[in-house]
């Protein structure tokens, strides 16, 4: 333990690890001492450790070990480990990132014993409560102390919910310090050339939302135009645990893999995923973080969602939300393939120096001599 200015930086999984990484890094060479605590929640080689490898983050100064399960049993896991490493050590805070059960449970913890969470990638909202990870943000989101936001709709969202404008701090997207920091070792490793693709002619394509594999006649009309784009295109699709175990169980998987275009792949680790991505001609997805990547890059991307709680990446960055209807696709892909996407524009305080930000405000608030947060405007 390392007295009362200790630090706790909640890790569970895969988004997590982009968030924390250059968190870590600023935070290290601060007054406030960080230790990084994973939850374990995802716990495979591939979907954890290779993360910790390509971003160099340190092995976790705690383990939870958590696991798989329920909604409802890992987030009781979580919140029950967690609980009795916070009685034994008490940190000054706990910071906690991004929306999965982790974070909420994390949060819940904490606060409960009286200790303050700030929260990273505060007030966005998709306002569908169907999406597990919606509850997950406003539960944290409500108990947090510090609200620390990376788009303009997070302030908005915040204060309609009545969060007192001290507590809410613009400090940026802390996954494109990480984006910016790892773009030229991902462009180095050659991926797209090993792979035989086309450089900027290749579709990339990360599905894992229950809304859209846990119903079979939706993945099968997803794996339908996966398979029509591969006629038109190579498609790369690195495959979730969850969609693997649900084309397998729906007997997709054969029909998707022996597709001529399409390259079905293990999930990657950070660096392959990124320059994949930064080399694509399109992006097909319904990951949160990848819509930000892509408005970064400039790569045009398309969401097969009905909505975004990352309105930014539409109304600034390269995003396109498709909506309910996949077929909707379509038209857009052609556009895209045209050369008639839209261009991004730079969002603020997407400059590589939000964990700068986050460190100043945490220190500003829980002890330390950092200079305040910086202005909201790009460097
Ligand atoms: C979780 C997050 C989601 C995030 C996603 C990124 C929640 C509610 N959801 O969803 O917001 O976008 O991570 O991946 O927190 N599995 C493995 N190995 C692992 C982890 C999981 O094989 O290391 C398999 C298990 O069969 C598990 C399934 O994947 O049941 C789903 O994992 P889970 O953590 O429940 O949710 P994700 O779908 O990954």
């Amino acid at each position: 333990m390392n007295g009362e200015r200790a630090l706790d930086l909640v890790a569970g999984a895969r988004p997590n690890f982009m968030k924390v990484a250059p968190i870590l890094r600023v935070l290290g060479a601060g007054p406030l001492s960080p230790r990084l605590v994973h939850t374990g929640q995802h716990y495979d080689e591939g979907m954890s450790g290779v993360f910790f490898r390509d971003l160099g983050i340190a092995e976790p100064d705690v383990y939870l070990g958590v696991g798989s399960g329920s909604h409802g049993q890992q987030t009781a896991r979580i919140l029950a480990a967690y609980e009795e490493h916070l009685v034994r050590t008490r940190p000054a805070a706990a910071v906690v990132v991004g929306d999965v059960n982790s974070t909420m449970a994390c949060t819940l913890a904490a606060v409960k014993l009286g200790i303050p969470v700030a929260h990273v990638e505060a007030g966005l909202r998709s306002f569908d409560r169907t999406m597990p990870e919606e509850i997950n943000r406003l539960v944290t989101d409500t108990l947090a102390d510090l609200l620390l936001v990376s788009e303009p709709a997070g302030e908005e969202n915040l204060r309609r919910e009545g969060i007192a404008d001290g507590r809410i701090r613009y400090v940026g997207n802390v996954m494109i310090d990480t984006l910016v920091r790892e773009l030229p070792g991902a462009r180095a490793l050659g991926v797209t050339e090993r792979l035989g693709l086309p450089a900027g002619g290749f579709a990339y394509v990360t599905l894992h939302r229950p809304s859209n594999v846990d119903d079979p006649a939706r993945l099968a009309r997803l794996a339908n135009l996966l398979g029509a784009l591969g006629a038109r295109l190579p498609v790369v699709f690195p495959v979730h645990p969850r969609t693997r175990e649900r084309l397998r169980g729906t007997g997709l998987e054969g029909q998707l893999a022996s597709a001529p275009g399409v390259l079905l792949l293990e999930p990657l680790g950070y660096r392959e995923s990124l320059g994949l991505m930064a080399g694509a001609r399109l992006v097909l997805t319904d990951s949160g973080g990848v819509q930000e990547e892509t408005s970064y890059l400039g790569v045009p991307c398309l969401t097969l969602r009905p909505n975004t709680e990352r309105p930014v990446t539409v109304s600034l960055g390269t995003n396109v939300v498709v909506g309910e209807e996949i077929e909707r696709a379509w038209p857009l892909i052609e556009e895209v393939l045209a050369g008639r996407h839209k261009a991004g524009r730079p969002i603020p305080g997407w400059d590589g120096h939000a964990a700068e930000r986050v460190a100043a405000a945490l220190a500003e608030r829980y002890g330390g001599q950092n200079r305040p947060a910086g202005p909201r405007d790009p460097g």
